[in-house]
């Protein structure tokens, strides 16, 4: 791996801030996390069209999407699934200093790479757990992926022979098999406003 060596941190002129005053917007990053099948694209696609009716500037980064470009290099073994999760943190960052109110769709399984994103994002960093039993994801299969993890065609297949570890103290929890979209979306936007994120 190659390390900073001979780099040199530039500043540049207009800041985050600048932009947040342009955008009126605080930056901020929802980081979905949940099982396959749990609900986070669907709840993170209907909180982005909620905050787009209320004129806010977004993006959407999904976890299917984003392996066809950017880390279509990454399978799905452990050490794949951290150097996913890394990147997508290093992109949120970005994405927090051009000041826009980001939503990421991710499984991101494992708690210490999702605590390593906290820790580069700091208070900006929102935790969403979408909470949806393994019964509930495999009954719903929307892709048939489960099906065929249980026929042994898939391998390390989240929940069913590769882990996910549930967040310990998440900012927001869903329950996606309990409550609608519109509710999940309400809850959220309101955790917004309440933390000032934009008016
Ligand atoms: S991770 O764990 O955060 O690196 O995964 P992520 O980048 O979110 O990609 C999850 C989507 O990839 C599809 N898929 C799999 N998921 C889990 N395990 C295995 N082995 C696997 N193979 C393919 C699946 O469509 C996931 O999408 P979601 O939206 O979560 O169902």
């Amino acid at each position: 791996m190659i390390h900073g060596k001979n780099i040199v941190w530039h500043d540049t002129n207009i800041k985050q801030e600048d932009r947040e005053a342009l955008l009126q917007q605080k930056s901020v990053v929802l980081w979905f996390t949940g099982l396959s099948g749990s609900g986070k694209s669907t709840i993170a696609n209907a909180v982005e069209k909620r905050l787009a009716a209320l004129g806010r500037l977004t993006y959407l980064l999904d976890g299917d999407n984003v392996r066809h470009g950017l880390n279509k290099d990454l399978g799905f073994g452990v050490s794949d699934r951290v150097e996913n999760i890394r990147r997508i943190a290093e992109v949120c960052k970005l994405f927090l200093d051009a000041g826009i109110i980001t939503l990421t769709a991710f499984i991101s399984p494992l708690a210490a790479d999702r605590e390593n994103a906290r820790q580069l994002m700091g208070d900006r960093f929102i935790e969403v757990f979408v909470d949806c039993s393994l019964k509930a994801c495999e009954s719903r299969d929307p892709k048939g992926l489960y099906k065929k993890a249980r026929a042994g065609e898939i391998k390390d297949f989240t929940g069913i022979d590769s882990p996910y570890e549930k967040p310990v103290n998440p900012e927001i929890v869903i329950i996606s098999d309990k409550q609608s979209i519109e509710d999940c979306v309400d809850d959220i936007i309101n955790y917004l406003l309440a933390q000032g994120h934009f008016k």
